[in-house]
């Protein structure tokens, strides 16, 4: 039997498409689900707002997204007014991103919703935060780290939708992803914020709180200058 191609990307109708035999996915801020989303979905009372501190902060925080993905969760927080790092270290995934955003910056509304808030780096967070004072991260000075990891294989028999199988055949499991909260967390940034499927454990010990999604939870890691901060 064939092996199934890899999945490539391809440039089609002025966009660019993450293509296997199964189907294809972009990324469009502007129509379809975000679009939806960025007009009816529940501003600053969502879950990922509130996991990062912006409801109630009198200045957005500025958030890395460290594993930008297609920039789902950066696109929400950006248009809630964060100003927003999203780096992503896979070539073509970050191709497919950068693709969608330069598209809803063409588009009045959507660029209008998202200013210039939204910076969009090709390179590993894991190698940044090793070297952390000397990083395009440090440079942004963030109150917030923001990571959603791949999540691990669901264990149904049902098979998982067309895009997340196509990121797992292009960047797998994202084995390194303790070794990156644990940088996250040795960086004095004040706030990582870790996404995780509702039904696992946290990536570490050490969670403050946990806001929970409908399937996913966000579990939110203080600096310990800030968990004082906070007591005080
Ligand atoms: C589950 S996806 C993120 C989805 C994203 N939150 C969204 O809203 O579209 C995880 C992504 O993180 C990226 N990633 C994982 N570790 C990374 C690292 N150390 N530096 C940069 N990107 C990383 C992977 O390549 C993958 O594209």
């Amino acid at each position: 039997m064939l092996e199934p191609a890899a999945p490539r990307l391809e440039q089609t109708d002025g966009r660019l498409f993450l293509v296997s035999d199964d189907g294809r996915v972009c990324v469009d801020f502007v129509e379809g689900s975000m679009g939806f989303r960025r007009r009816h979905g529940g501003g600053r009372g969502q879950a990922v707002a509130k996991a990062v501190g912006l409801k109630g902060a009198k200045t957005p925080p500025r958030v890395v997204d460290a594993t930008a993905g297609l920039g789902r969760d950066a696109f929400i927080l950006a248009s809630l007014g964060c100003p927003v790092l999203a780096i992503e270290r896979h070539q073509d995934i970050h191709a497919l991103c950068a693709d969608g955003l330069l598209r809803a910056q063409q588009d009045p509304e959507t660029a209008a919703v998202l200013g210039a808030r939204l910076q969009l780096h090709q390179g590993d967070a894991l190698l940044y935060l090793q070297d952390y004072p000397a990083s395009p991260i440090a440079s942004f000075q963030p109150d917030v780290l923001y990571l959603d990891p791949m999540h691990p294989p669901r264990r149904k028999s049902a098979l998982p939708r067309l895009e997340m199988r196509l990121f797992r055949d292009l960047v797998g499991e994202d084995l390194d992803q303790v070794e990156l909260l644990q940088a996250a967390l040795q960086s004095g940034i004040p706030r990582v914020v870790v996404k995780r499927p509702a039904n696992q454990d946290p990536l570490m010990p050490g969670v403050v709180s946990s806001i929970p999604g409908k399937t996913t939870r966000f579990d939110i890691y203080l600096a310990s200058r800030e968990r004082k901060r906070r007591v005080l």
